[in-house]
């Protein structure tokens, strides 16, 4: 484990059943063995993001998901739309990395699935625009967008449509790419 590589993956929805994590968990089975791939499940327990509080002593949790994605090679998100926009929980994550740097450069691909046949996009744009502001590295082949998500996937994480499974597969290889250059 010492030397292997590491992938994190965050999940935008911190929902029990949620489809999105339900990705997440669909992925593992793209990714060689010898990598390390987790799902960190903490968001839930930053605190609101506060300059402030940041200045004087940041909190247990956020030191712990700082030092998570310090020691991750690379990243993996995918979040629903929530009123048209980036869930609140995962764009408050992602202010408490503005000033402290962890994902710089760092290679991120980005997965938006929703149950619509349209949706998703804004958030997807909205998050690849705060992404761009923390100055990753979006991979190749990194932005997936996933439109009726309810009928691609199975409950057990298995990709049931051929063109998503593809897509991913895809994303996975940009990774991948990245953690061997
Ligand atoms: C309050 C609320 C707002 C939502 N807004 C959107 C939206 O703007 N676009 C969209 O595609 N889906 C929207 N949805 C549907 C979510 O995409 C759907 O509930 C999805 O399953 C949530 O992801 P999860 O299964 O990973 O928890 C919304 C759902 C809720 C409860």
């Amino acid at each position: 484990m010492g030397n292997s590589k590491r992938i994190i993956a965050i999940s935008g929805s911190i929902r029990k059943g949620s489809s999105n994590t339900n990705v997440l968990k669909t992925l593992a089975a793209f990714i060689p063995e010898n990598i390390d791939y987790n799902i960190y499940n903490g968001i839930q327990e930053l605190p609101h993001f506060n300059p402030d509080i940041d200045r004087i002593q940041a909190p247990t949790a956020v030191e712990d998901f700082r030092k998570t994605l310090a020691e991750a090679h690379a990243l993996i998100i995918c979040t629903p739309e929530y009123a048209k926009g980036v869930p609140g929980v995962l764009k408050n994550a992602l202010e408490w990395l503005v000033s402290s740097a962890e994902l710089y450069k760092k290679p991120v691909a980005v997965i938006t699935a929703s149950p619509s046949i349209t949706g998703g996009d804004k958030a997807h744009e909205s998050l690849l625009l705060t992404l761009g502001m923390l100055d990753v590295t979006i991979v190749q082949n990194g932005s997936v967008l996933i439109s009726s998500v309810g009928t691609k996937f199975n409950k057990d994480a298995t990709v049931t449509d051929e063109q998503t499974k593809q897509g991913l597969i895809s994303l996975i290889h940009g990774i991948l790419q990245e953690l061997h250059d």
